[in-house]
């Protein structure tokens, strides 16, 4: 029986997923290379630090622990520019209204997100309210596939991981989720998410209902 939504936010709840790609695809670009699509699929759900080690890593660029702060500065002041024009309008279609429904049938709701601009967005869309808990980038010290941020997120809200679903975008967080022995749903391809019990292609396609069979 399901008793809590736990939410990512990048990519399943705003479409913030693009920003961090055109973010970190300008700074390998000025670092003199590139990354494909499908290596960008392994940065979703990662945390800044470990994004940017797995970049350098693929543009087999070396800098010392001092650089790689500044570049990850670099980095987050150009996603932060992007992030700080938002408002509501850029909340995934169905995301809001799929909350305000499982709120509504008496379920909890967490975000659990590895992003520390979590607080910014939520800000700016205006969807703080509709979370019970919220959980981001400074409430762990793992990163997923880590399950760390969705047991903390289900613990604040007083619900055992088994009565717990996730709705991710990335295979991190499918991967995070089931290693929290939680149900999952993926947002994006059934082919790249197939570790999650369900796929959609948003949460508009999500209805309360839905979650008794998971
Ligand atoms: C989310 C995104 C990742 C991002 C991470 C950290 O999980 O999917 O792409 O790297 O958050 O975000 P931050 O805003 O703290 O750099
Ligand atoms: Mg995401």
């Amino acid at each position: 029986e399901i008793k809590a939504c736990l939410f990512d936010l990048d990519g399943v709840i705003v479409d913030t997923a693009v920003y961090h790609y055109r973010a970190w695809k300008r700074l390998a670009n000025e670092l003199g290379f590139d990354f494909t699509e499908e290596e960008n699929e392994k940065l979703k759900g990662i945390s800044r630090v470990r994004s940017l080690e797995l970049i350098l890593e693929w543009g087999g660029v070396v800098k010392s622990e001092e650089e790689r702060s500044e570049l990850a500065t670099r980095k987050n002041d150009w996603y932060v520019e992007m992030v700080s024009s938002m408002d509501p309008e850029d909340i995934l279609p169905g995301a809001a209204e799929f909350l305000r429904k499982v709120k509504a049938a008496g379920l909890k709701t967490a975000l659990g997100s590895a992003s520390k601009n979590s607080g910014l967005i939520l800000e700016k869309t205006g969807l703080l309210s509709l979370f019970d808990a919220v959980l981001d980038g400074n409430s762990v010290t793992t990163s997923k596939p880590d399950p760390e941020i969705f047991l903390k997120g289900a613990e604040a809200l007083g619900v055992r991981p088994e009565n717990c679903v996730v709705f991710e975008d990335a295979v991190a967080g499918i991967e995070a989720a089931k290693a929290g022995g939680m149900k999952a749903v993926g947002i994006g391809s059934a082919e790249i998410l197939n570790k999650a019990d369900l796929v959609v292609r948003g949460l508009f396609e999500m209805s309360v209902e839905q979650l008794d069979n998971l």
